[in-house]
């Protein structure tokens, strides 16, 4: 069986072979972490922004949209606590001069033991066979328990560090754990340093005295201080929400796994604002709410896992991540965040502004509480480019690679193909491209034989393709195929229309949220 980190390169070299995702100025040899949607991956893109934006704005009487600017006061930042405790620790290796982040380096030796203890645990399955008990294993065998006592013991020490915000034990712990840098293999580090993940420009010109804002690291914000415009000129009652789709920035000292951790992404976010004392209320339907707009999908109920917080940020009561199964691990694709009153107050405090809410029902003003659901469109994608991936062998020796993305998200609804490029075939095929484009994403090809045709379909997840025959001319039926099973059915162009209609529309997943 393919390793998963080679199953994951495969799929990265598939994103780019058929136009999903391009690294960011490519022909210039690159700029890091930073990545290009291409004509697939556009759609792809739009169209899961358009399951979460329908999902939020239609399928809610009491959630509304903005799009607020990416520049936006800098004392925003300072309110906001971004410009003080925005950091990720950072560390040097003076040999190879490369630039690590000394929680991620601290991190992936815990992943390492955890490797170890999995090695003995799989080397005992294999000798003991059916008869093996896993946990009685890990109870009992001495080495797993000395690198479970290991792990332990470093996890207590990196946790206690981090809370402390302790840079210097930090780096002990890099120093007591023979941590070496993966490049030049040396421990010669620096000293552990704060580095904040914002980028930084200017507005104006300098002659002016320029100001120095900030690339948004979050979407969030522009929702804050907008919390009473829209209130007030939406007429909108508590309970009610706010959500945003937009670009942020974070200058991440570690960029890893493809669009995983980017340097410019976009989020998908949403602050709920609720009344004082019922936050947990609203954070659990939340939780549960976007579980099933992930789950409605179809990309596999276990492949997902809530992640709570224990420890959480001083603002925050309570917290979880969604994650999904990657090939790299379980990993965190959206928070769900019950923000308590802190973002609106800090802006009252900061701005000097009132920022509250007249609840009619109580007779009495409050600053709201607030949960915040919050989601990476790229990471979003990821899941879906990696769940969907899949080569196939097929009867007689042949292979496929196929897309299996939901048919409502997939770039290209249906390609209608001319079965040869003569007699009529191509205007008729031409004719029913029409017919469909008004209502989906509808591609025509004549080029090369049909099974190559189904073939580039399939790898870029088309869940629908119409050839069309001789026999169409007679009696206006075609050849409607099947991505993920591959059959086909003779059916009227009337009914192929009905079948793409029902199967590719949003509105089909949208219905199973409700
Ligand atoms: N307003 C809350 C907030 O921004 P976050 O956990 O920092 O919370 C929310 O980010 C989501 O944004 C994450 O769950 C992830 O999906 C996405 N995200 C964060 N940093 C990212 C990065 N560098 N590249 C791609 N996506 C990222």
């Amino acid at each position: 069986m393919a390793k998963q980190e080679d199953v994951f390169k495969t799929i990265v070299s598939h994103a780019k072979e058929y136009g999903f995702v391009f690294q960011s100025s490519e022909i210039y040899d690159g700029l890091s972490a930073v990545y290009d949607y291409g004509q697939n991956g556009v759609e792809l893109k739009n169209n899961i922004k358009r399951y979460w934006w329908e999902a939020m704005t239609m399928l809610h009487d009491n959630i509304v949209g903005i799009d607020s600017a990416i520049f936006m006061h800098p004392t925003i930042w300072k309110a906001s606590g971004h410009v003080d405790a925005f950091n990720d620790p950072l560390i040097d290796n003076r040999d190879s001069k490369k630039r690590y982040r000394a929680d991620v380096l601290i991190e992936d030796e815990i992943g390492k033991i955890e490797e170890k203890i999995n090695k003995e645990v799989s080397k005992a399955a294999k000798r003991f066979g059916d008869s093996f008990d896993e946990a009685m294993f890990r109870q009992t065998n001495p080495r797993v328990l000395e690198h479970q006592r290991k792990r332990d013991e470093l996890h207590e020490r990196f946790a206690k560090a981090m809370e402390a915000n302790d840079l210097a034990e930090l780096k002990q712990i890099i120093l007591d754990y023979g941590i070496v840098c993966p490049i030049s293999g040396t421990r010669n580090w620096t000293d552990v340093r704060q580095f904040n993940l914002m980028f930084k420009t200017e507005m104006g010109s300098t002659a002016d005295g320029a100001m120095e804002v900030y690339l948004r690291p979050e979407t969030a914000q522009g929702i804050f201080v907008n919390y009473l415009n829209v209130q007030k000129t939406g007429r909108m009652r508590i309970p009610f929400g706010i959500a945003q789709i937009g670009k942020a920035f974070r200058n991440e000292i570690v960029a890893r796994q493809f669009i995983f951790r980017m340097r410019e992404f976009e989020q998908m976010e949403m602050q709920f604002f609720v009344r004082p004392g019922e936050e947990l209320k609203y954070f659990d339907f939340w939780r549960q709410t976007r579980l099933r707009w992930h789950k409605a999908l179809g990309l596999g109920d276990d492949k997902y896992r809530f992640h709570d917080h224990e420890k959480l940020a001083h603002y925050a009561n309570a917290a979880t991540d969604i994650e999904f199964k990657m090939p790299f691990g379980f990993k965190e694709v959206e928070g769900i965040h019950s923000r308590t009153d802190f973002d609106l107050s800090q802006h009252e405090k900061f701005s000097g502004k009132k920022i509250q809410y007249f609840d009619p029902e109580l007779g009495e003003s409050y600053v709201p509480y607030v949960i915040e659901t919050s989601i990476g469109v790229d990471r979003m994608f990821l899941t879906v480019l990696c769940s969907s991936y899949e080569e196939q062998q097929l009867e007689g020796g042949d292979s496929r690679v196929v897309l299996h993305i939901p048919a409502p998200l997939a770039p290209v609804k249906c390609a209608v193909l001319p079965l040869i490029k003569k007699d009529g075939l191509p205007e008729k095929a031409r004719e029913i491209q029409h017919r469909l484009r008004f209502d989906f994403n509808c591609h025509y090809e004549e080029k090369d034989t049909i099974g190559k045709r189904y073939r580039r379909q399939d790898a870029i997840g088309t869940p629908y393709c119409i050839t069309v025959d001789h026999q169409t001319l007679e009696d206006d039926t075609v050849t409607l195929r099947h991505r993920d099973t591959m059959a086909q059915e003779r059916v009227s162009i009337a009914e192929a229309e009905r079948i793409l209609k029902e199967e590719v529309s949003l509105n089909s997943l949208l219905r199973k949220l409700l």
